[in-house]
């Protein structure tokens, strides 16, 4: 699918020299009226162009060869589809399957979804693109890097030349849909390069670029080889986004002379997609169905990526932890853990798969007794329908990833939930700013910690439960995606003016 504006016809006539803009630059070619883009209906005075690595959809081939589309899993996906399908736009990205992006992919994506209020436009990537960009440098590298986990990166030159190659092939893009009022906004650490390469074409477009992971120390960002042209090219981007008071300080302390405004403005979710109120009427009916299969037992929900950032192997380590050091939960307990599968071409994820998968084992094996099975564990998708049930239905959410940028299951089990639940939540998400006086907050690595918060949520009074998760549900609605969204746009841009 391509997109067409009538001031596309020959893009390089929009191009212009090199422009590096301050705040001051800012503020004079800019009127307030023209900072924001538009939500749908309202005046075209200019399009919110997204780009992010993945699409919301994602196209496969089918068991004849045919393609076929489905949604794409993760919280940047959440967070942005209900602004895109508010706002309207242009959304760049990778489909997600190598070599295919002709007019077949743009049919099937439009197929998907007729009515999608926005526009699709896929880059293709090829399987060395795939390999060397998505799979190398930004998830053997840059993931674990971001995370603070320096120890699993791997590494490897062509890793860098290839990121280069497929961000100015981003940047291309987004010059070649976007018109000279459309505000670009770039989004995670696939694309850290876009700005600068945005820059080089000549665009003087507003380019904002938002940080969905956390931003490391800065000793360890800072001992990176490359680093300072990564940091030189975040500095191309005329504001910068990241999650948490922590990211927005790292970055701070680790750049280099070139520096963007930084703000921190924490994601969310879309609160009205989520809240019991208004989902449809076989939620309940499934979340009842499950509460009749737990019966007096305490449910205790996990939904993780399979990533080792997620800190999977700890949370299990945790729950055994809290059957050993108290018999009171024995036979009382059901941890229901819904593990998604991700980037299973690499084997770091492969390997954490299997030691899930052994630590389950054991777990039953040790303790499973009388029609009780500790662990109930499924490798794969829940339909929307199925998650926001679980949401409904647990009296728990453990939710424990070692570092997290936010984590958007935390925030999305305290709107769902029917209002008594309790939420266990790592101190190292960036959701733990926002919910610390709501979640029981825990050390991740802490498996005792972890044990003995279960039997804290346990024992917890349900008034206090309530008034927590009413805490939470309070403040969700106030801080909701579209909060979000509307505050990179306008507080964000409105400070570069100032
Ligand atoms: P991450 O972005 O690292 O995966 P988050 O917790 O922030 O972690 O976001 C995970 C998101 O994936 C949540 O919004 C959750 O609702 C969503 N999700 C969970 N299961 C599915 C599924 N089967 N299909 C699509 N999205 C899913
Ligand atoms: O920020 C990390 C992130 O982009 C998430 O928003 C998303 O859930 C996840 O990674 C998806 O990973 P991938 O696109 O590699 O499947």
């Amino acid at each position: 699918m391509s997109e067409h504006h009538p001031s596309d016809a020959n893009p390089s006539s929009r191009l212009r020299p090199r422009a590096v803009y301050s705040s001051a630059r800012w503020a004079q070619r800019r009127s307030p009226t023209d900072l924001l883009p538009p939500k749908r209906g309202t005046a075209d005075r200019a399009r919110l162009v997204v780009a992010s690595n993945r699409l919301p959809v994602t196209i496969t081939r089918g068991p004849e060869g045919q393609l076929e589309a489905g949604p794409a899993a993760g919280g940047l996906i959440t967070a942005l589809e209900p602004v895109m399908r508010e706002r309207g736009g242009v959304w760049l990205g990778w489909p997600g399957a190598v070599g295919e992006c002709g007019l077949e992919v743009g049919r099937a994506m439009q197929a998907s979804d007729p009515a999608r209020p926005y526009s699709l436009k896929p880059i293709d990537l090829s399987a060395e693109d795939r390999d060397l960009y998505y799979l190398g440098f930004a998830n053997d590298v840059l993931w674990p890097l971001l995370h603070g986990l320096v120890d699993r990166c791997g590494g490897g030159s062509t890793y860098l030349d290839r990121y280069r190659v497929v961000n100015r092939r981003f940047a291309r893009a987004i010059a070649e849909v976007s018109n000279e009022r459309d505000f670009i906004w770039v989004h995670d650490y696939h694309l850290l390069l876009v700005g600068r390469e945005l820059r080089k074409l000549g665009l003087r477009n507003r380019v904002g670029f938002f940080l969905h992971t956390p931003f490391p120390a800065p000793d360890l960002m800072r001992d990176m080889p490359w680093s300072p042209e990564i940091l030189e090219g975040l500095a191309a981007f005329d504001l910068l986004g990241f999650q948490s008071p922590r990211d927005q300080e790292n970055y701070q302390a680790a750049r280099g002379e070139e520096v963007a405004p930084a703000r921190v403005f924490p994601i969310s979710i879309d609160f009205d997609e989520f809240h019991p109120s208004v989902t449809q009427p076989s939620v309940p009916i499934e979340a009842d169905r499950i509460r009749s299969i737990v019966g007096p037992r305490t449910l205790i929900l996990g939904v993780d990526r399979l990533d080792y950032t997620k800190g999977l192997p700890e949370k299990l380590r945790g729950f055994r932890s809290a059957l050993r050091e108290h018999p009171e939960l024995r036979g009382r307990v059901v941890l229901e853990q819904l593990v998604i599968p991700s980037r299973s071409e690499l084997a770091s994820y492969r390997a954490v798969k299997d030691e899930v998968e052994n630590l389950v084992a054991d777990i039953n094996r040790e303790w499973a007794r009388d029609g009780w099975l500790p662990v109930r564990y499924h490798y794969g998708h829940w339909s929307r329908c199925e998650l926001l049930a679980r949401y409904q239905a647990a009296d728990v959410a453990l939710v424990t990833p070692l570092m997290d940028g936010m984590n958007l299951v935390a925030k999305e089990y305290c709107v769902a939930n029917r209002g008594g639940g309790v939420l266990i939540l790592s101190e190292t998400a960036g959701a733990a700013h926002e919910l610390s006086h709501s979640a029981i907050l825990v050390d991740p690595t802490d498996e005792r910690a972890i044990g003995d918060s279960v039997l804290r949520a346990v024992r917890m009074p349900y008034t206090e439960r309530f008034k927590r998760m009413s805490g939470a549900r309070e403040l969700l609605r106030a801080r909701d995606v579209h909060h979000w969204v509307d505050g990179f746009l306008r507080e964000g841009l409105d400070a570069l003016r100032g």
